[in-house]
């Protein structure tokens, strides 16, 4: 069945019920990236401009089902406010109950409420069905602008619109479905993916399903030291995954035997602790008592170079510790050469986003993904729980 879209469903005078992805990164109350936030925009000025009485909900961080008062949605309440030009966007103190249905019950045409944390509440990640009827109680449509979320079979996310008749998706959610189909269909040629990250054991999953699909498959970050120790390089202080050496060597020979070009680092930059602010090159084994931070300047040459040229290329992960400068130069050479690719150029998850960002260098992607995990999941051709719940 077809999804319909924010823009045919009836949204005047009615309680719209936004599934929003607002789960932004904190320094203790301040947003250090509210892209989550900008790209929800456009879908929650539709449905205010229609008149609808939107209630926007989301999680925030990982609370396990506990009040945590550093995980409040205070922040993100503060910032749309500021973003959409109104003096105040009210948050309801809990995300169900009384107090919630009060609020929303109060919401004239045009006027948006935002609920509280939904992880509050352990029954959000069990997709609990009598917590997500509770929900349905705040609202006459459905709409799941959640992208980042869509990859959880949560509550708010999969129960909730299957209680409700007029249900869609959100702007947000069909700009990123329709960048993403586009590299799971016929793709330009060659398709490049960079990967970087720490541990290959997140990313088996998508790498087994690119090995498919791309021509060349870049690996970086600390996920590739567990490459290079498969090599028999000695890491030092590195991070390696010891127990999935063989995982390596498999992906190696996956790649020979479908003619997958894959690129490791043949070069890394090191320190003696993650602060550490002078860097020091070397080759692919790394003396006792330092670390691979971020892979050398020969590597970094040579992955942009692959990326400059590609018809198409997915990059999620960063090269390197980019946080600190001494170790951003590999996370920037891949950011730069992907802006200055002419092809169709995706970038996703939290850290590279944040790396294309801090680089200001997002307009010129092809698509900057607000999912991390959900981006990955739809790229290896899993089907989204909150994508199909809204079929
Ligand atoms: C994300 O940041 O990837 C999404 O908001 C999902 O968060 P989660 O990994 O805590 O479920």
């Amino acid at each position: 069945m077809a999804i319909r879209s924010l823009k045919d469903l009836p949204l005047a005078g009615r309680r719209v019920f936004c599934r929003v992805d607002f789960n932004v990164p904190l320094d203790g109350s301040t947003i250090t990236d509210d892209t989550r936030i900008r790209e929800s925009l456009p879908t929650i000025e539709h449905i205010l401009a229609e008149g609808g009485r939107l209630v926007l909900a989301s999680h925030l961080g990982r609370p396990k089902g506990k009040r945590v008062p550093e995980l409040t949605l205070e922040p993100a309440a503060e910032r749309l406010a500021e973003l959409l030009g109104v003096g105040e966007v009210v948050l309801t103190d809990d995300c169900i109950g009384d107090g919630a249905r009060k609020v929303v019950g109060d919401l004239r045409d045009g006027q948006v409420a935002l609920l509280e944390n939904l992880r509050f509440h352990a029954a959000e990640e069990k997709n609990d069905e009598s917590f997500a009827r509770e929900l349905a109680k705040l609202c006459d449509v459905y709409v799941n602008d959640a992208f980042g979320s869509s990859h959880r079979a949560h509550a708010s996310v999969q129960a909730l619109p299957r209680l409700v008749g007029e249900r869609g998706a959100g702007f947000l959610l069909e700009r990123e479905l329709a960048a993403l189909d586009k590299l799971r269909g016929e793709v330009a040629r060659p398709y490049v993916a960079v990967l970087g990250g720490a541990k290959v054991s997140d990313k088996i999953g998508v790498i087994e399903a690119l090995l498919s699909k791309v021509d060349v498959l870049v690996i970086g970050g600390a996920m590739a030291n567990t490459f290079l120790a498969a090599q028999g390089h000695s890491l030092g202080a590195s991070l390696v995954e010891d127990d999935k050496l063989a995982l390596a060597r498999a992906v190696v020979q996956k790649a020979e035997a479908k003619g997958v070009d894959l690129l490791v680092p043949t070069d890394l930059r090191t320190g003696r602790a993650l602060d550490d602010a002078v860097a020091q090159d070397a080759g692919c084994d790394v003396e006792e008592g330092r670390m691979a931070l971020d892979i050398g300047p020969e590597s970094a040459k040579r992955f942009a170079d692959v990326v400059r040229r590609a018809g198409s290329v997915f990059w999620n992960g960063p090269m390197g510790l980019f946080e600190n400068d001494a170790f951003a130069g590999g996370t920037r050479a891949v950011a730069e050469a992907m802006a200055a690719c002419p092809g169709f150029t995706v970038v996703g998850g939290g850290d590279s986003v944040a790396a294309v960002q801090q680089a200001g260098l997002a307009s010129k992607y092809g698509h900057v993904s607000t999912g991390g995990g959900a981006s990955l999941e739809y790229l290896e051709g899993r089907k989204l729980p909150g994508v199909e719940a809204l079929r």
